[in-house]
């Protein structure tokens, strides 16, 4: 297993993560499945700071997506699909193959989606049923300014139903539910909350109920209908068998979240990043993607001419034990990704920027100088903060 993981997903698992999901699981009918459905959901809308219902899925980030189009539109709709990376064509792969009439909003990837560009997009096509963007395009770290975009939206004429893949962004940036008045918004375990592969959740307000009630696109297994029916005042269960060790997991990541305030979780992730990118560009690397500062989830960097990424990734987990990721698409020449999001240390960051260093000094010939590390340990000590394993109790003294 790898020492170090800094990847755009699946991170970093805490032990007290592995252990509740090593448990026998409980019968998924019962109080006590019960009792850890309720824990979970009410914890979820913590994280997305939400009274709207939080539908517990067993699937991944995708199977949210899919069942969030199959629940919102029916065949025929017109939305408006935001595509600045490889999740929003993915969206727009799965309305099309639903039947649904996409307009895409399309930018070249590392651009971020703009509001004003979304407000343009909708007076110039009128009535359209939804607007479907991601909050964090992970592909290539590139967070959109949601709160300006769901303005935008809802100043609309026709007020279309506004639908955020929030897969990388929920527990690691504000996503903001009711005050930025989000119909929908989707997310997985696996990624800044910490826990394994599995479950897929998506929140569902008053107007996403409405929507779907008039939707008529096939489905079954991912039925918001049949998730309505089995929830109920004296215990909500799931409709169909759940992934009830990973839903234990996810349970015992929360609560671990919830040892600090959210804001103190946004915290941390905003200075690892911080710190991540102090050190690559100490390496003398390149950032890609715009808005740079903002993209506190992942960071992605243009590959020193003649490295290929994916051969640095590789080399960097036989190596040195340390897992990154290569950019996606069209990206995947040009772009490696180091992900910040979950359970990162500032130990993880340290020790990740001192093999990405060595890795590149294997491949090219480099000097090794230190300065990574050193520049990421000077964003650390400058902010008196060190963020720890699991990293977001508080620091002790
Ligand atoms: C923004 C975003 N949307 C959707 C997905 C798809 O999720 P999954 O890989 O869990 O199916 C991902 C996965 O990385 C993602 O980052």
């Amino acid at each position: 297993m790898a020492d170090v993981w800094l990847t755009p997903g699946p991170t970093p698992v805490p032990p007290e993560v592995l252990e509740a999901q090593g448990r026998h699981p409980v019968f998924h009918r019962g109080g006590g499945f019960q009792r850890l459905l309720a824990e979970v959901t009410e914890g979820l809308q913590w994280v997305l700071e939400t009274s709207s219902d939080v539908l517990v899925l067993t699937g991944s980030g995708t199977g949210a997506l899919e069942a969030v189009v199959v629940n919102s539109f029916s065949p025929g709709d017109r939305i408006l699909v935001c595509v600045n990376g490889f999740f929003g064509e993915r969206v727009a792969a799965i309305a099309g193959r639903f039947g649904l009439a996409i307009e895409r909003l399309d930018y070249e990837w590392g651009r971020a989606v703009r509001a004003d560009d979304v407000a343009a997009a909708l007076e110039r096509l009128g009535d359209v049923t939804g607007v479907v963007l991601q909050h964090s395009e992970t592909s290539t770290g590139v967070v959109n300014d949601l709160a300006a975009i769901a303005a935008a939206v809802h100043a609309a004429a026709g007020d279309p139903l506004l639908v955020v893949d929030a897969v990388s962004a929920a527990g690691a940036i504000p996503v903001r539910m009711d005050e930025l008045e989000l119909d929908v918004v989707c997310g997985a375990s696996q990624k800044a909350l910490g826990a394994t592969p599995g479950i897929a959740f998506v929140a569902v307000g008053e107007r996403a109920w409405q929507a779907h009630q008039a939707s008529t696109s096939p489905r079954y297994y991912w039925d918001f209908s049949e998730y309505g029916a089995w929830m109920k005042p004296e215990g909500s269960e799931s409709p169909w068998t759940p992934a009830v060790s990973v839903l234990e997991g996810l349970a015992a990541s929360l609560r671990l979240l919830r040892q600090a305030p959210l804001e103190r979780v946004f915290e941390l992730h905003r200075l690892n990043a911080a710190a991540v990118k102090a050190g690559v560009r100490a390496l003398g690397l390149e950032l890609f993607g715009e808005n740079i500062d903002a993209g506190v989830i992942v960071t992605a960097i243009r590959s020193p001419e003649g490295v290929h990424p994916a051969a640095l990734a590789d080399h960097l987990a036989r190596r040195y034990g340390t897992v990154i990721a290569a950019g996606q698409g069209p990206l995947s020449k040009d772009v490696f990704r180091i992900g910040h999001l979950g359970y990162v240390s500032a130990a993880d960051v340290v020790a990740g920027l001192g093999a990405l260093e060595a890795a590149l000094a294997d491949l090219t010939g480099s000097a090794v100088s230190g300065a990574g590390v050193a520049a990421a340990v000077a964003v650390y000590r400058a902010e008196a903060s060190w963020p720890r394993r699991p990293s977001l109790g508080p620091d002790e003294e």
